[in-house]
């Protein structure tokens, strides 16, 4: 019989890859979705006949359970999260519920529902903040700089207590930056990619920017959600860093992409102030040594190739 997986989250950029991994391997894959009053599932719209799909909200406990208890997983995926940085400081308490309570509440259904189940935690490399080491591995502490990154140290901590606590095969992946095509157009690669791609059309004429000299490890979501799969075939349930070892700053990125437009930085890109964060995460840099030997784990594409290909992406969409 085909494994069951389920998977929060299903709607975003991670969901929808992993979903479609997940239906490449034979797995019978649920996801949790919320209401809305338009609905916006164009990420899986592709692979809808080939999902099951059940109401639900982090915030709702009922929900949580009544989907669990609906599609009986063997695997439970929690991506679901407010993931945008900037937007954790307009919204910090919610932020606080969806992406650190919320995991909580997902174990709690689980250890009700299907406590053999195995668990991966969506954590992140916003944890490191203002980084303690350089690279960051599994062992560097945090020190998080946004309610976002704070709201993530809780569930991965929390997903490491219910471990220990009540030995559940529960799995925090701590993900460096991933970016894709699909990514939402409020994160920097693709803001980037979508208004070189703008521009080059003659549609727009600026891109506004804040700090060009952040520096990311960016990887593609594509290669990283394979990381997630293979944390969960392991026996014994670990923490594991998933990264490329290759930081670039948001100039690298903006460079990359207006070379693949053809258009100049010059005439185009402008400083915007208010984009600056209250707090900001200067360098990120992972170190993926557990993973690769491990989980035999190695991303397969770079920086400059997952700029480029973004960029193209949105040259095709916007020309139709
Ligand atoms: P994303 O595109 O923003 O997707 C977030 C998903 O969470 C969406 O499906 C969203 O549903 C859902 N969601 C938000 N709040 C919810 C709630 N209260 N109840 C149920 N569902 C809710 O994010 P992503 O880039 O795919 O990232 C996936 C996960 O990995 C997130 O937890 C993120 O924090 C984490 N992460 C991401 C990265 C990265 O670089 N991408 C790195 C490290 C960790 P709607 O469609 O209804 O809004
Ligand atoms: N979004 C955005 N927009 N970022 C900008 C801009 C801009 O106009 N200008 C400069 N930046 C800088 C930000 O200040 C930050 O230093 C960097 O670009 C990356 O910003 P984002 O793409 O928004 O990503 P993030 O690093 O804050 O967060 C992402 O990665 C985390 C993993 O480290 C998100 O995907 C999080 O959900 C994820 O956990």
């Amino acid at each position: 019989m085909a494994p069951t997986a389920f998977i929060t989250g299903i709607t975003g950029q991670d969901g929808s890859y992993l979903a479609e991994l997940l239906v490449e391997r034979g797995y019978d894959v649920h996801g949790m979705v919320r209401r809305s009053s338009v609905e916006r599932f164009d990420r899986i719209e592709h692979l809808r006949e080939r999902l099951t799909l059940h109401q639900g909200d982090l915030l709702d406990q009922r929900s949580l359970v009544d989907a669990l208890r609906a599609s009986r997983p063997a695997e439970i995926y929690n991506l679901a999260a407010m993931s945008f940085v900037a937007v954790s400081w307009v919204q910090p308490t919610l932020t606080a519920e969806f992406s650190g309570v919320g995991v909580t509440r997902l174990l709690e259904a689980m250890r009700e529902v299907c406590p053999e189940a195995a668990f991966y935690q969506a954590s992140s490399s916003e944890m490191f903040g203002k980084v303690r080491e350089v690279p960051q591995t599994e062992l560097t502490p945090f020190y998080p700089r946004s309610p976002y990154g704070v709201a993530k140290a809780y569930g991965h901590f929390i997903t490491v207590n219910y471990r220990e606590s009540y030995e559940l095969r529960a799995t925090s992946g701590i993900l460096f930056n991933h970016e894709s095509p699909r990514r939402g157009l409020e994160f920097v690669t693709r803001k980037i990619a979508w208004h070189a791609a703008a521009i080059k059309l003659g549609l727009i004429d600026k891109l506004p920017l804040g700090n060009l000299e952040a520096e990311r490890d960016w990887g593609y979501a594509r290669d990283y959600v394979e990381a997630m799969w293979l944390m969960l075939q392991q026996d014994v349930p670990e923490d594991y860093v998933i990264a490329t070892g290759v930081a670039h700053s948001v100039r690298d990125c903006v460079e990359v992409a207006f070379d693949q437009a053809g258009i100049s930085i010059d005439d185009h890109v402008v400083a915007d102030p208010t984009l600056v964060r209250p707090a900001e995460v200067d360098h990120l840099i992972g170190d993926a040594t557990k993973a690769r030997e491990r989980l035999g784990w190695e991303p397969k594409t770079d920086f400059e190739a997952l700029i480029r290909l973004m960029v193209d992406a949105d040259l095709k969409r916007l020309s139709r």
